[in-house]
C-alpha cells in the first residue's frame, strides 16, 4: 500500500515526454530526475552546460560547455564571475533524447595564451546549426577575454556534427557587445543570432549571412534596457517565442516568454511561463535552449542549467516539456522527473 501511494505521488510529479496529447505508461527507472546527476552511455556525468541541441539525420546532438576542475573567482572580480578553465565544447549524441553517447570535445581549448580559446578565457553557450546550402555545421559561442571586456561571438565550422570544429575567430556582431547568445534557423533557412548586448541591457537579433558565418548588417534592438539573458528561441504554429532569464549572474531569477509574428520583432512580452514550486526562481535554474521533439507536433523540451556557482562542474540540469495553453501561449509546469521518449523519427 505504501509503495502504491509513493508510486502515485511520483506519477503525479513526473511526466513522460511523448507527443503532446498521448497518455503513455510511465517507467520511472528511465526518467531523468531534475537536478540529479545524469549519466551518459559510458556511465559518466553528462558535462554540457549552457547547452544547445541540433537534430540532424535522425539523431540529436547536444553541445555544451565542458566544465572540469576548480572553480575560481578572479582576483580583480567586482562581481561573482566564477569560472573554470576553458577546456572546450563537448558533444553528446542520442537517437531518443534519453541515451546520450559522449562524442568528445568537438572544439578544444588552445595552448596559445593570446587565443580566444586559451584556458584563461571564457567560452560559454555554444550553439550549433546546420547550413543546408553549404553542408557545414556552424557553431556560435560567447567568447570573453580573461578580464571579461571582450563581449564577442566566436564562430567555428565543421563538416560533421561531431566535429572537429575549426575556429574561425571572434567579433562583435554589428559592432555591438555579444554575451549570452543563441542561434535560430527559420523554416526558410535564414539564421539569426540573439545576443545580450549593450552591457546585457538590450537583446540584439542579428540576421546572419547565407553561410551563417557573419551578420548581414540587418539587426534589431529588443527588450531595450530590460536586461534579459540566456535566450532560447523556438517557433510554433507560425509564431516565434523567446524564453529568457533575468540578469543576476549565476543566481536564479524569473524567466520570461515573449512572442512575435516576425523573428526580428517587435516582441510582445507575455510574462513568466514557469508554474509550480519555485517557479518565480525558474526552479533554481536558467534557460539555455528549447528543442522541438521530432515527429511530435506541439512537443518541445525546455532545457535549463541549475548552476552551482562555486563548483561549476557540479552544475546540473532541469529539462521540462512545454505545455500549450488554449490562448496559444506556452507554460512550463514543474515536474520532479521527465521521462524522455523512445526513438522518434
Ligand atoms: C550568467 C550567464 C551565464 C554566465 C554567468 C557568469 O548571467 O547567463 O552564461 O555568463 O552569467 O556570471
Amino acid at each position: 500500500m505504501i509503495r502504491t501511494v509513493a508510486a502515485m505521488i511520483l506519477a503525479a510529479a513526473s511526466v513522460q515526454m511523448t507527443c503532446a496529447g498521448e497518455s503513455p505508461e510511465v517507467n520511472h527507472s528511465a526518467a531523468f530526475v531534475q537536478g540529479e546527476q545524469w549519466l551518459d552511455t559510458d556511465g559518466n556525468p553528462i558535462n554540457a552546460h549552457g547547452a544547445g541541441m541540433l537534430y540532424h539525420d535522425g539523431r540529436y546532438y547536444m553541445y555544451g560547455e565542458y566544465k572540469v576542475g576548480e572553480t575560481v573567482l578572479p582576483e580583480w572580480a567586482t562581481w561573482e564571475c566564477y569560472r573554470t578553465d576553458v577546456t572546450g565544447v563537448s558533444c553528446y549524441s542520442s537517437s531518443d533524447l534519453r541515451n546520450w553517447k559522449f562524442e568528445g570535445l568537438v572544439l578544444k581549448a588552445h595552448e596559445n595564451p593570446d587565443h580566444d580559446l586559451h584556458a584563461s578565457k571564457v567560452l560559454e553557450r555554444p550553439k550549433v546549426v546546420y547550413n543546408a546550402s553549404t553542408g557545414k555545421f556552424v557553431m556560435w559561442a560567447h567568447v570573453e577575454s580573461a578580464d571579461y571586456t571582450k563581449a564577442a561571438a566566436g564562430v567555428a565550422v565543421a563538416d560533421s556534427p561531431t566535429g572537429p570544429f575549426e575556429y574561425l575567430g571572434s567579433f562583435r556582431p554589428n559592432d555591438a557587445m555579444s554575451r549570452d547568445q543563441t542561434v535560430f534557423v527559420d523554416d526558410d533557412g535564414k539564421a539569426y543570432q540573439f545576443a545580450s548586448s549593450e552591457n546585457n541591457a538590450t537583446m540584439y537579433i542579428n540576421e546572419l549571412s547565407d553561410d551563417y558565418l557573419r551578420p548581414t548588417g540587418r539587426f534589431t534592438r529588443n527588450f531595450i534596457g530590460a536586461s534579459r539573458e540566456a535566450p532560447a528561441v523556438f517557433k510554433h504554429d507560425g509564431r516565434y517565442y523567446v524564453l529568457t532569464s533575468g540578469c543576476t549572474g549565476w543566481d536564479p531569477n524569473s524567466a520570461q516568454i515573449a512572442v512575435a509574428d516576425n523573428v526580428m520583432g517587435p516582441w510582445t512580452v507575455w510574462g513568466d511561463p514557469c508554474r509550480g514550486k519555485d517557479a518565480d526562481k525558474t526552479f533554481y535554474a536558467q534557460s539555455t535552449y528549447v528543442q522541438p521533439v521530432q515527429g511530435c507536433d506541439d512537443t518541445y523540451l525546455a532545457m535549463f542549467d541549475r548552476w552551482n556557482k562555486t563548483d561549476l562542474q557540479n552544475s546540473r540540469y532541469v529539462w521540462l516539456p512545454i505545455v500549450w495553453g488554449n490562448d496559444g501561449m506556452p507554460t512550463i509546469p514543474w515536474r520532479d522527473a521527465v521521462e524522455l521518449p523512445e526513438s522518434k523519427k
